[in-house]
């Protein structure tokens, strides 16, 4: 299967691609990534004080930030700014009915071999040679491999048995699907059109790592698009092509992205087709988002072990028919650990290696630092007024410690656009300095017209 950077034949309309990234692994990078994420509260390992907990990350302070903006700018581009796409927020819990019904009880499985030799685990189709434990390094040492199911099984109420059984989802996808006929018939939509949904999913990963990338807990942006089947392969053209501009217009760098189309012996058991928008990891190029032809296969499979019919009715055609789905799934914690990694550069100010974050403004914790020169209360209390005013506008940090170009490296570090500098003579002139991240250019503003200065910035 060729890779291809942005162009392929499915999006030939899009502007020719800019020259691939080196993709040698950069352990350098990751390391870097990993130190500012703790240092600065992006991301804790779970129950850090216990000893952490295996591939569960908790989002400090900044991180939470982060994940809530890219959450956002997704709702935003994928609901907000449409017609054709509505909400919904589905329980997390589900009883096996579900999960019989989409394959996931069958098919959601990875294949688990053991090493004889040093116990180690792994998944059979990660290995680079499948005869070598990459543990201990021993050839012809694993078991048969057994197929492990992916989800997370528990139980409703303190009755255990068979009636009691529930999964935590491995997708947020279900959650659309046996919604289906709920939404129809509740706001009127009809297909083409969407639904999107953001939230927890579970996986048992065998093999989790790399950081926030492959947790057994993490966070999902999908939509579901119902269409007429004549129409399934222009939109799934059409999705492919939207969802890579998505992450160009929230400032990722058209060489650290590439789509690719999956080969006909990769497709889940459902997919017809399914590219794959593949960022450079410092590892190499891995999955960020799937975009799938789902077919109708899973309202033909919930209308079969239901009962219910699923089908829409045309009233202008007068017929019924099971729409086809296209899915662009992709993952949040997994987007915003990409949005860190493309995000990081180093710059040398007065001899010294800074780092700094230069985050798309939508996507970065903080939009505005305010900082008062001083912590003489002259200042702090005119500042904190200042800062009352912009907190409905934007998401603002407030910073007195240290001298002011600690404090700008400290924000430039968390990707702060800007830096509002309160300072003596503001008392009097009713002006502030606005530091850009960028650039580091100064600008004296008035304060009467900051917010309409920095919303103009951060269109
Ligand atoms: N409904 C289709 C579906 O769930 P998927 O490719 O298995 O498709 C979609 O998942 C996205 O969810 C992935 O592209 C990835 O970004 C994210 N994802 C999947 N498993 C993950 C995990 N264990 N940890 C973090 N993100 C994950």
């Amino acid at each position: 299967m060729a890779f291809l950077p942005v162009a392929s034949a499915l999006m030939s309309d899009l502007p020719a691609p800019a020259s691939p990234a080196d993709s040698s692994p950069d352990h350098d990078l990751f390391d870097k990534i990993v130190n500012l994420s703790k240092r600065r509260g992006i991301a804790f390992q779970s129950a850090d004080i216990y000893g952490g907990f295996r591939s569960t990350y908790d989002y400090g302070p900044v991180g939470v930030l982060l994940l809530r903006n890219v959450k956002d700018a997704w709702w935003r581009s994928m609901v907000q700014m449409r017609h054709d796409v509505v909400g919904l927020d589905a329980a997390i819990l589900g009883p096996p009915q579900v999960w019989e019904a989409s394959g996931h009880l069958a098919n959601f499985t990875d294949p688990l071999v053991d090493c004889t030799n040093c116990q180690a685990r792994h998944r059979l189709d990660k290995l680079d040679d499948p005869n070598v434990c990459p543990t201990c390094g021993k050839t012809g040492t694993f078991t048969e491999p057994r197929d492990f199911n992916l989800m997370f099984k528990t139980q409703a109420g303190p009755v255990a048995g068979a009636g009691a059984d529930c999964y935590l989802r491995p997708e947020t996808a279900q959650g659309m699907f046996v919604n289906f006929m709920n939404v129809v018939n509740s706001s009127r939509k009809k297909p083409p059109f969407g639904i999107a949904q953001i939230g927890k999913s579970f996986r048992n990963e065998i093999t989790p790592g790399n950081f926030v990338f492959r947790t057994r807990e993490f966070e999902q942006m999908e939509m579901e698009f119902f269409v007429p089947p004549a129409e399934a392969d222009e939109w799934y053209r059409y999705w492919c092509q939207e969802r890579f501009q998505w992450y160009l217009d929230h400032g990722m760098p058209e060489n650290l992205l590439r789509l690719r189309p999956h080969a006909a012996d990769e497709l889940s058991h459902y997919s017809s087709g399914t590219s794959d928008v593949e960022f450079l990891f410092p590892w190499g190029w891995d999955e960020l988002e799937g975009i799938a032809n789902r077919g109708n296969y899973d309202l033909t499979q919930h209308q079969s072990h239901s009962g219910q019919s699923l089908e829409y009715y045309d009233q202008a055609a007068n017929e019924r028919y099971l729409p086809h789905v296209i899915e662009p799934a992709a993952g949040a914690t997994r987007t915003a650990f990409a949005f860190l990694i493309a995000a990081y550069n180093e710059v040398e100010v007065k001899g010294e290696t800074r780092t700094v974050l230069r985050l798309h403004h939508r996507i970065a914790p903080y939009k505005v630092a305010v900082l008062p020169l001083s912590k003489k209360p002259e200042l702090t209390g005119p500042c904190l007024e200042m800062l009352r005013a912009i907190q409905p506008h934007f998401m603002c940090d407030y910073d007195e410690t240290q001298s002011i170009g600690k404090r700008y490296a400290r924000q430039d570090e968390i990707g702060t656009p800007y830096c509002v500098t309160f300072d003596f003579d503001s008392v009097e002139d009713r002006a502030v300095t606005v530091r850009e991240r960028d650039t580091m250019e100064q600008e004296r503003i008035p304060i009467e017209g900051l917010v309409r200065y920095l919303q103009e910035k951060m269109q």
